[in-house]
């Protein structure tokens, strides 16, 4: 038995595409899992604490769990619409998973993994109250960026333990805040490191998730603040706090695992007796959560242990970070919804676009491209095709009469599915059913049935009955990812595809068609504009807000939530690689690029205000540089070449919007531009004393 779980959506607002990387690989994972006559139970539900959902209600003029029903109800109705179809979608402010928190709480203390201490926390004088997460803003004690209360979530990424922001504010009425001391209770994460070590040996998953999560054991491990001055939350026992959220967040999967099973068979099996396989499908920017903190809390608690976390690649929108505040977002009801576009062309474009682990980079213009010219043009194609031909000139009964190498062609799609399945690879399985349909396509054209019916009835019967063999064999295998559109088509070929396995895509049986409906509609080029245009009024519009709030403030306003960070640019080079439709095209000779892509580079002349060495690099130098108003920290692989003192007060051109990444641990934020004459870096200056900040065109 296997329990799949996914990340629990915060119900603080409305799901969009990069929640939908998470779901729907998981959905379609269970789908073909059941398929292949597995059992399984899949679980999510909605994580209902934490500071954010307290300060929008706030805002809102909502209590948090007004707030928390209206976004519950959003996301189940979201999921019932794209056929995410969980078991059991729970909430974590039910009282059945209070207790079950309370209850794995308790015997971390009982365990003495559990301790208090009193720490300095952040605590505004003006609104008399402590400060938790996300009610606190200051500067990132790693990185220097602006951060929030427990994340740095536009610098470096990392998770900030309470008390450690430096310049701390309050954000409900802006006052300084002062460091207090307060009792707290603390998880000794440190006690687990070699528990974890281990632990990640053994883990299974996505090589993405498994690599930062070895690389932070080994790094740093700290013992964890787990409560909060909050009202809203679990309870933490015999205090006046709530346990932060995610201590209690995971644990869902444990409340609504139970939820699921009712009736059907005993929880305790699959989190006290290690008789299923977990399963945890999440997002890359949650892994230190699933693979370093979770893990610890089950160990501590006596819970079995997750057998494989599977993280996705980060959802970009147009090149660009997703980021609500400044309208890089697809939102999947307003956006996709309301478009009336086939839910499952969706399903597919994120299953099939790149390997599972990859940033996925989303623009209307490619999901127009690949719905039209590879869904539609060749499954959507041979299908109706195949199956019209039958209904007309057979009156839809057709004899069973199957071509040998047809078969070998569906048995190895299923090899291959089975197999992309066990290494994650959605978009290997779904590449195998259209790779069959490519066959079916070809043995179409080959056969020439339209002139064989007139004549050789029987050679025609034959081709027909083998390409209808196909047809049936790539409903039922397509649909873990299509499920609309196949259970509706499963139809016209006389089954029904929700009751199929795959050993029915090899069972050779006579065929009743009936007249057929083409499966899909085209994606219309004006469609895809209309909706491309719906993005970039969405993004001027932010940054118009963003430019007068910039006014007003004098300083930037950020979402609460944005993505990730702590993605170290661990290969380095893997940057210069493209993705193209889920091929790496490696830009060797760069193609020719429009004004418009041009204008996407910030180029500007900086300032160097101050240089050193990297310890231990040969190569790298950090530097300061002022880049007109702002000061960034960019890493140079020049050291070889320039001395640290002779670059202070050049200019020198720099790319400002570049990628951030780390080398050598340190942050790079920037890329200086040089001459590259064998390998040797030369600078290049400005023909005058400009202005640091001036732009390069
Ligand atoms: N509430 C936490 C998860 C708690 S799990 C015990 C959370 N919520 S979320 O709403 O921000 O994200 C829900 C899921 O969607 C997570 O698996 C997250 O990784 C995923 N994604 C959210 N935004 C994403 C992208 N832009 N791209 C890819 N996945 C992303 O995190
Ligand atoms: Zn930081």
């Amino acid at each position: 038995m296997k329990l799949i779980t996914c990340g629990l959506p915060y119900a603080n607002g409305k799901a969009h595409i990069g929640h939908l990387r998470t779901y729907v690989p998981a959905d379609v994972y269970v789908r073909y899992l059941r398929m292949f006559g597995e059992e399984v139970i899949f679980v999510c539900g909605s994580d209902c604490h934490g500071t954010p959902i307290v300060i929008n209600a706030e805002k809102e003029g909502l209590k948090p769990k007004e707030l928390v029903d209206i976004y519950h109800e959003h996301f189940q109705e979201v999921f019932r619409k794209i056929d995410v179809n969980f078991d059991y979608f729970g909430r974590t402010d039910a009282e059945y998973h209070h207790e079950r928190t309370q209850e794995i709480v308790k015997r971390l203390l009982e365990n003495g993994y559990i301790y208090p201490k009193e720490i300095e926390l952040a605590y505004c004088p003006n609104c008399d109250r402590f400060l938790p997460d996300r009610y606190v803003e200051g500067v990132c004690p790693y990185c220097g960026e602006i951060a929030r209360g427990d994340e740095c979530d536009q610098g470096c990424g990392r998770h900030l333990e309470p008390g450690e922001i430096l310049e701390p504010r309050c954000k409900i009425c802006g006052a300084k805040a002062i460091y207090r001391k307060q009792k707290h209770y603390f998880f000794r994460l440190t006690e687990f490191k070699d528990f974890l070590l281990e632990f990640l040996g053994k883990l299974g998953g996505t090589e993405n998730a498994l690599n930062y999560a070895k690389q932070w054991v080994t790094m740093e491990l700290k013992d964890w603040c787990i409560t909060r001055n909050l009202e809203w939350g679990v309870k933490f026992p015999g205090e006046d706090l709530v346990v932060y959220v995610w201590v209690d967040a995971p644990i869902g999967y444990i409340s609504f695992t139970e939820k699921a099973c009712e009736g059907r068979i005993d929880w305790r099996d699959i989190w006290l007796r290690n008789k299923a396989e977990i399963v945890h499908f999440i997002g890359l920017d949650i892994v230190y959560h699933h693979c370093i903190f979770w893990p610890a809390m089950l160990k501590g608690s006596d819970y079995s242990l997750p057998n494989a976390v599977v993280a996705s690649g980060m959802v970009k929108v147009e090149g660009k970070t997703f980021s609500k505040s400044r309208g890089y977002v697809v939102w999947v009801e307003d956006d996709y919804l309301a478009s009336g576009l086939n839910t499952d062309f969706l399903r597919y474009y994120l299953v099939n676009y790149t390997s599972h682990q990859k940033d996925l980079n989303f623009s209307w213009e490619v999901f127009g491209d690949k719905i039209n010219n590879e869904l539609i043009a060749n499954l959507g194609n041979f299908l109706y095709r195949v199956t019209h031909f039958a209904w007309k000139n057979f009156d839809g009964e057709i004899q069973a009469k199957v071509d040998r190498n047809a078969m070998n062609a569906i048995q190895a799609a299923i090899k291959k599915i089975k197999e992309a399945l066990e290494n994650w690879e959605f978009k290997v399985a779904s590449d195998a059913f259209m790779e069959l349909s490519s066959f079916g396509n070809n043995y179409f054209q080959n056969a020439k049935p339209w002139d064989l019916i007139k004549s050789d009835r029987n050679e025609c019967e034959k081709a027909v009955a083998t390409c209808l063999q196909i047809a049936k064999a790539l409903v039922i295998l397509s649909y873990p990812v299509l499920p609309k559109t196949m259970k509706k088509f499963s139809g016209f070929l006389g089954f029904d595809v929700e009751k199929a396995t795959t050993d029915d895509a090899l069972k050779i049986e006579s065929f009743k068609i009936k007249k057929p409906e083409i499966p899909f509609t085209k994606v219309l080029p004006e469609k895809i504009a209309e909706l491309e245009d719906t993005m970039h009024k969405r993004i001027a519009m932010a940054e118009k807000k963003e430019e007068k709030e910039f006014e007003e403030t004098g300083k930037e306003t950020r979402e609460v939530k944005e993505v990730v960070g702590e993605i170290e640019n661990v290969k380095g080079e893997v940057e210069d690689v493209k993705e193209k439709e889920g091929e790496i095209v490696m830009e060797e000779n760069p193609s020719e690029i429009s004004f418009d892509e041009f204008k996407k580079l910030d180029l500007r002349i900086g300032k160097v205000v101050k240089a050193e060495k990297i310890e231990k690099s040969k190569k790298l130098l950090r530097l300061e540089i002022d880049i007109g108003g702002e000061v960034r920290q960019v890493v140079a692989g020049i050291a070889e070449y320039y001395k640290p003192e002779d670059l202070i007060g050049r200019l020198l051109p720099i790319l400002v919007n570049m990628k951030p990444a780390k080398l050598m641990g340190v942050e790079s934020r920037g890329m200086i531009l040089a001459a590259d004459v064998n390998g040797e870096p030369v600078l290049l200056y400005p023909d005058k004393e400009v202005k640091p900040g001036t732009k390069i065109r």
